[in-house]
């Protein structure tokens, strides 16, 4: 498997924009815009609605496009899935899973589970949403993500830890005025750091990059890189407009 660069800036669309048009009409525009900041490759990273990946592929040359999800967790005679290499072929160069809106509407860590191990199988790079939904003095939520880490990836083999990311996205963070703290970022970069280690020794976990998400904007983005522990951002409203998302990926070049 050739190694993809890992994301940095990941921007998650949802259910932005409305049509095919609006979205390539984005794309152009904030090629125009990166252009003017660096020439490097991967400088933003784009989780897009499926549908528009094949026609978006054409004009993000500076950055990479994925996908908010997968549905296919069966190869066999399965009604209305998209699987992995399907999304590969379309052009996904990776895949959030696990994202909290996605498990409000019922997904399991089993199926997350399952997902993640399809969609390494298939060589499509995974980005794992995790977070608690609320916090409690005692600390209890460190045990609680920990766990759900190890039944997550219990079947994904050492070797492809190289292509995983975590996002930290708190629940309680997302969509809000105000994000986490830098410091209850890194409480908890830590505690995945920690537990990463033990499920797959220290070498592999060293490989998993760590991106934080819930309510980050250009005016927070460089903090959580240079204070809480964190290889990138997971952008939700913010990677909605062409000029804050432009603006969010200057300050923490
Ligand atoms: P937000 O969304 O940046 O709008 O809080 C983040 C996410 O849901 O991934």
């Amino acid at each position: 498997m050739k190694k993809r660069p890992l994301p940095r800036i990941i921007g998650n669309w949802k259910t932005f924009p409305a049509t095919e048009k609006e979205a390539v009409t984005f794309i152009k525009k904030l090629e125009a815009k990166v252009r003017l900041i660096s020439k490097s490759k991967d400088l933003y990273h784009l989780a897009v609605p499926d549908i528009f990946l094949k026609s978006l592929q054409q004009h993000a040359k500076q950055g990479s496009l994925g996908v908010q999800n997968i549905s296919g967790t069966t190869l066999g005679q399965t009604t209305g899935q998209t699987t992995p290499s399907m999304l590969c072929s379309a052009g996904a160069s990776f895949a959030l899973l696990g994202h909290s809106e996605v498990r409000a509407q019922g997904e399991s860590l089993e199926t997350i589970a399952k997902k993640c191990e399809l969609a390494l199988l298939a060589k499509l790079p995974v980005v794992l949403c995790i977070g608690e939904q609320e916090r409690d003095k005692h600390g209890h939520y460190l045990k609680t993500l920990e766990e759900e880490l190890r039944i997550i990836l219990e079947h994904v083999t050492k070797e492809n830890f190289a292509y995983l990311t975590l996002a930290y996205e708190p629940v309680w963070a997302i969509g809000q005025a105000q994000p986490a703290t830098v410091h209850e970022c890194f409480e908890v970069v830590i505690a995945l750091r920690r537990a990463l280690a033990s499920l797959v020794g220290i070498d592999h976990a060293k490989k998993v990059s760590i991106l934080y998400g819930g309510s980050v904007d250009a005016s927070n983005a460089l903090t959580f890189i240079q204070e809480g522990g964190v290889d990138g951002l997971l952008v939700g409203r913010a990677s909605c407009d062409v000029s804050t998302f432009t603006s969010l990926i200057k300050v923490t070049l």
